[in-house]
């Protein structure tokens, strides 16, 4: 079963040192991450998976590092200034200061068409507010998401020292421009890739590391003569689904969604997000502009323009005149991607049926359960429902139902309720014992690649070999540990809930012919290789 809340997901992300709360040891700092172990792992794989991809697979594309922090003038002439902002509005009688669109949409079941629409709407006293229902509502005002902050060691108090922690990576490619043109003297049509961080004072940040104040993006601006970026756009849509298919995501939790007129970004013709299927619902994974020549022609000297240095052009040697490219920008977030993969990975499986009585004592609590959710008073009544309809089924399917029992247990409503304990108590043995929860990451993501064990840690032959087949992987490229803490079937266990592909286990044959077993996480076959082979083998199946 896959995992069907972010509970389950953030659970096992902070039990297994993929991701923690930033800052813990003070309390924290709301809707900020740290990558941990085996999430920094996961990530960089996702981002040199992007690279590859876009970069050293093409013959098309040049890779850049920009710095974070820019001339202001960049962000005032990128429009970013002006217009990089969301609809706030205050709430008179509890002071909560929700996101005017996003409640607009939840209220009326569609987005709205503009500011003019949401302030139509406060004043008609048709929205409100989300935490205390009160429909004393201001007009909605835009509130800028860009981070500010002051270059040199004195601040003066206004705004001469003033720069901003760049919002997108895109801007840092626009104006290397003209850099990367002349110096790798490219021809149209060519790209520009850039992976780094952006920052973006997020009105709501949350569901985990979906949105943040701090993300990574990985950013594609790929240059064409206007009149062939239509078909540029095209091709970058199909290109791009294909990735995150070719690492193994479902078909069915990836769509393609054509984003309507009124909430195209002010310099998009057109944009394109892919979209996945979090267990949140269905929500943007990337976005594919076009974004026209507006950056380009935005940051040239001009009437408009008159700081700028110069021009952003090209100069065309067939027609022997210049030209402004137009632009595609199939723009992708690292956290999201990563958060995706780990939720669509994401399984707990039955592996063996517990003894009925011990299955009859978990019906009876999660029964219970039910009956006591039923009975709670003050919890809002969606949450009830949900609740009582999950453990209902889960008690009438037991034992097969084992794995979504996993996901109540995690469930952070659920555990309010006092009985959860109860089931908890028991429900995590039987779970412990019978069921296996596993990532089927695709092998180039997995944060490590193979764990290799001795059957027997007292035994120094075995662990001298496979020690020793731990630093053969290594050194072929291969991220592999060595592990003897535990029985073999505790160690698989713990390399599947990290989405490890292979275990090797050293054994008395070993000793003998020189042969190990390799498991193979997702369908739990053994095979004999020969050792020699071994790094080889792997090494060949992740290139
Ligand atoms: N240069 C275009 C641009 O920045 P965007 O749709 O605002 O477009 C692109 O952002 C991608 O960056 C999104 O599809 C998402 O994956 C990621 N992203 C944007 N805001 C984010 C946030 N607050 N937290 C995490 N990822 C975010």
């Amino acid at each position: 079963m896959p995992a069907t809340s972010l509970d389950t997901i953030v659970s096992l992300c902070k039990r297994r040192g993929f991701v923690f709360p930033s800052s813990s040891v003070y309390g924290g700092l709301g809707s900020t991450w740290d990558y941990g172990p085996l999430g920094v792992e996961l990530k960089n794989n996702v981002k040199r998976a992007w690279w590859r991809s876009v970069v050293h697979e093409r013959d098309d594309m040049e890779g850049l590092d920009a710095a974070i922090l820019m001339n202001r003038l960049v962000w005032k002439y990128s429009g970013h200034e002006a217009t990089f902002s969301d609809p706030m509005t205050d709430c008179r009688a509890c002071k909560a200061r929700p996101r005017a669109d996003h409640l607009f949409a939840a209220q009326k079941g569609r987005d709205p068409k503009g500011l003019p629409e949401i302030n139509a709407a406060i004043e008609a006293k048709e929205l409100v507010c989300p935490k205390c229902g009160s429909k004393d509502l201001t007009p909605a005002r835009p509130f800028n998401l860009m981070f500010r902050t002051s270059v040199g060691p004195v601040d003066s108090g206004d705004d001469s020292g003033l720069v901003y922690m760049r919002p997108e990576t895109a801007q840092g490619i626009f104006v290397n421009f003209g850099n990367v043109l002349d110096t790798m003297r490219r021809k149209l049509p060519f790209g520009i890739a850039q992976v780094g961080k952006a920052f973006r004072n997020e009105i709501t940040p949350g569901n985990f590391t979906f949105r943040t104040r701090e993300f990574e993006q990985m950013e594609i601006e790929y240059f064409v003569r206007p009149g062939e970026d239509e078909a540029a756009h095209e091709a970058w849509i199909a290109e791009r689904t294909n990735w995150y298919l070719e690492l193994g995501m479902r078909k069915e939790n990836l769509r393609v969604r054509e984003q309507e007129k009124h909430e195209l970004a002010h310099y998009a013709k057109r944009c394109v997000d892919l979209e996945y299927r979090f267990p949140m619902g269905w929500s943007e994974l990337e976005g594919i502009a076009n974004r026209t020549d507006f950056d380009l022609k935005a940051h040239s000297r001009s009437a408009e323009n008159p700081d700028a240095v110069g021009e952003l052009k090209y100069f065309d040697q067939g027609q022997k005149k210049h030209l402004v490219p137009y632009v595609i920008e199939p723009s992708a977030g690292a956290d999201r991607a990563t958060l995706a993969f780990l939720c669509d990975a994401y399984e707990d499986a039955l592996v063996k049926e517990p003894p009925a009585e011990e299955t009859t004592k978990l019906r009876e609590l999660v029964e219970s359960f039910a009956k006591s959710v039923g009975r709670r008073e003050g919890m809002a009544a969606d949450v009830k429902q949900r609740l009582v309809t999950t453990a209902e089924s889960i008690a009438a399917g037991l034992p097969g139902t084992l794995p979504q029992l996993i996901g109540l247990m995690e469930d952070s409503e659920a555990a309010t309720i006092e009985v959860m304990k109860k089931v908890r108590g028991v429900g995590e043995k039987i779970a412990e014992e019978h069921t296996r929860t596993v990532l089927h990451l695709h092998p180039r993501l997995a944060p490590l690649t193979v764990a290799v064990f001795p059957l027997k840690r007292n035994d120094a032959r075995l662990v001298e070999m496979a020690r020793g087949l731990k630093r053969d992987l290594q050194r072929s490229g291969v991220r592999a540990v060595y592990d003897d803490t535990g029985a073999i079937g505790k160690l698989y266990r713990r390399q599947d809930e990290i989405g490890t592909p292979w275990c090797v286990t050293v054994d008395f044959q070993s000793l003998e012919d020189q042969t190990v077993t390799v498991r193979d996480r997702d369908s739990m076959q053994q095979e004999r290789l020969k050792a020699a082979e071994l790094a080889p083998t792997i090494a060949g199946r992740l290139a």
